[in-house]
């Protein structure tokens, strides 16, 4: 969160993303004066750790400084997919932490075992 680039939303994400071996790879939002170009700190995350030879994630941590608890985005949601459906999912928010699982934010999912 503290990293996050969010001149435009003023809106402050982090996340943190664990591995099966517990690395844990951190993640901002990055905005973009050409506004579609911004990316969320999920999947910065996901992208630090997949360059980093990680791809077998268990738990995502997300926070911001919104006052409302933020939960992933559905391109998030879908970037996650690729790398497991039973990816623990906490939402860190201003009353403290929700448990979910990326499962229950994404029902139905279209997945790697789609195209085989
Ligand atoms: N944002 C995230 O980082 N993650 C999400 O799952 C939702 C939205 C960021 C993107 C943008 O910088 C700001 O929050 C407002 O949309």
């Amino acid at each position: 969160m503290k990293s996050a680039h969010s001149p435009y939303s003023h809106t402050r994400v982090g996340a943190a993303l664990v591995d099966h071996r517990g690395r844990v790879f951190t993640g901002c939002n990055v905005e973009n004066a050409s506004y579609g170009l911004t990316v969320c700190a999920e999947r910065v995350a996901v992208l630090k750790a997949v360059s980093e030879g990680s791809k077998r994630f268990v738990t995502i941590a997300i926070a911001s400084n919104r006052a409302r608890v933020l939960t992933p985005c559905g391109a998030c949601r879908q970037t996650l997919r690729e790398f497991g459906r039973h990816m623990r999912v906490l939402l860190v928010g201003p009353k403290g932490v929700e448990e979910t699982t990326l499962e229950h934010l994404l029902p139905r999912s279209f997945g790697p075992a789609d195209l085989r």
